[in-house]
């Protein structure tokens, strides 16, 4: 599907999307400064708002195992136009991986590429709180 690893990788993430009430499926591959590539899908809730995206299930899972910094994350959907993440997981990726490409891709390998500065500027982070 794509020649980049981390992107074949975020698409095997989405085979374990656990998404029952969207139906939207999406995987995310996460590479840690180590070299270390961490996968997250969505997991959703009966309960809706307790999902979680498939980017933060994985920088939730990186940062549990030891890992804190990420150079790379891709995510990969079934969408035309590949699918940029949500507030919430621009969010968490400023805090852990600010300086990371973001690959954004679909099933038939177009590909499209931001950083993270790009996708949330003005960020409020831990510098804020004094
Ligand atoms: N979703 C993600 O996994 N990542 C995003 O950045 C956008 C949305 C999921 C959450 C929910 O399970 C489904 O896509 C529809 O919103």
């Amino acid at each position: 599907m794509s020649a980049d690893p981390l992107v074949a990788a975020a698409a095997i993430a989405r085979d374990h999307a656990f998404a029952p009430f969207s139906h939207f499926l999406v995987g995310a591959a996460l590479e840690a400064e180590n070299g270390t590539i961490v996968l997250g899908c969505n997991v959703e809730s009966a309960s809706y708002g307790l999902t979680t995206c498939a980017e933060r299930t994985a920088i939730v899972k990186g940062v549990s195992e030891g890992l804190r910094r990420f150079k790379r994350v891709a995510v990969v959907t079934d969408t035309e136009v590949p699918t940029p993440p949500c507030g919430a997981c621009r969010q968490l990726l400023w805090e852990f991986a600010p300086d990371a490409v973001v690959v954004l891709a679909n099933l038939q390998g177009k590909v499209v590429r931001y950083t993270v500065r790009e996708l949330l500027p003005a960020a409020f982070d831990a510098r804020y709180l004094g």
